[in-house]
């Protein structure tokens, strides 16, 4: 597959565990690499591997969920490349088990709606709002491709038992309101697919499985046995498929989910 070379792409929640990974990946490949983040300059400035690759990537606090926040941001970025190739829509809000939320609150029956809210917002409302902004001006130039990363809890619903303790205890309980977004994801991938489909725009949505990042060994453990590949996902199994979907190699998929979840949704 050929570099990226002279492709602008906008990567939103450029900041977390997938989002710098991945900027490194698409500068080394020659894409120029646009930020946004909800997280200061500083934050950005701290990251050392971005040194050395400063002249390809370009950052912008932002706030995605924020119309006014994207409209201002965007007369920036267009000095920058009067284009954009592609989008990724990847700013979450991710209960992750590595941080250790409360369990009690977590649970379903406990689950404040003021979370279900901001979840929903900071999962949907961005992928809207950026794919709007995003795409009003991919349609011009009739070419561009827009990512969603979504995720295996958008396919099948969450196994709470591979969060349990060696006293079989819940430590953690996937909340109602990531898997209900990232369903949506897939959903709204199909809308704007068909809808875009006539302007050269293509959508597509990742599904992810759960990446291994310092959790629990018995959640490591219990993760791993639900996939067909005996372990959980590293960052770098993503590269692949956004390359893929980033370039024109992937001229005629539109509309896909393309599952990168080592097999957990298999069986
Ligand atoms: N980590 C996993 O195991 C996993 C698995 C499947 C899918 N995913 C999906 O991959 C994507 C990235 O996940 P991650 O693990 O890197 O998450 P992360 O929490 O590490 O990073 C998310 C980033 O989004 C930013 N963000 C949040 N709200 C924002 C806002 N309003 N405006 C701008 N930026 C905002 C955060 O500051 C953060 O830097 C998410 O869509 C997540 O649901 C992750």
């Amino acid at each position: 597959m050929k570099d990226l070379k002279n492709k602008t792409i906008v990567l939103t929640g450029a900041l977390g565990l997938i989002g710098k990974k991945l900027t490194n990946y698409l500068a080394i490949n020659n894409a120029r690499v646009i930020l946004l983040d909800i997280k200061s300059l500083n934050e950005f400035r701290k990251i050392k591997e971005f040194k050395l690759i400063k002249n390809r990537i370009f950052y912008f606090k932002c706030d995605v969920t924020k119309l006014e926040s994207l409209k201002k941001v965007l007369p920036k970025m267009l000095k920058i490349s009067k284009k954009i190739d592609v989008l990724i829509n990847n700013a979450a809000l991710n209960d992750s088990l590595e941080r250790r939320p409360n369990p009690s609150l977590s649970k379903f029956e406990n689950f404040p709606v003021k979370y279900w809210n901001q979840s929903i917002k900071i999962n949907l409302n961005s992928l809207f709002l950026c794919s709007q902004v995003f795409g009003k001006e991919m349609i011009k130039y009739k070419q561009g491709s827009i990512i969603n990363i979504a995720s295996t809890y958008g396919i099948v619903g969450p196994d709470q038992k591979i969060y349990i303790d060696k006293n079989s205890k819940n430590i953690f309980f996937k909340n109602p309101a990531y898997p209900t977004s990232k369903g949506a994801v897939i959903s709204f991938t199909k809308y704007l697919a068909a809808y875009w489909g006539n302007k050269g725009i293509r959508v597509n949505s990742i599904s992810p499985g759960g990446i291994e990042n310092n959790q629990q060994k018995i959640f490591i453990k219990n993760y791993s046995s639900k996939t067909l590949l005996g372990r959980m996902a590293k960052v770098e199994d993503l590269f692949g498929t956004i390359k893929l979907l980033s370039s024109n190699e992937s001229s005629y998929i539109t509309g896909s989910n393309i599952v990168v979840d080592g097999g957990w949704t298999t069986i």
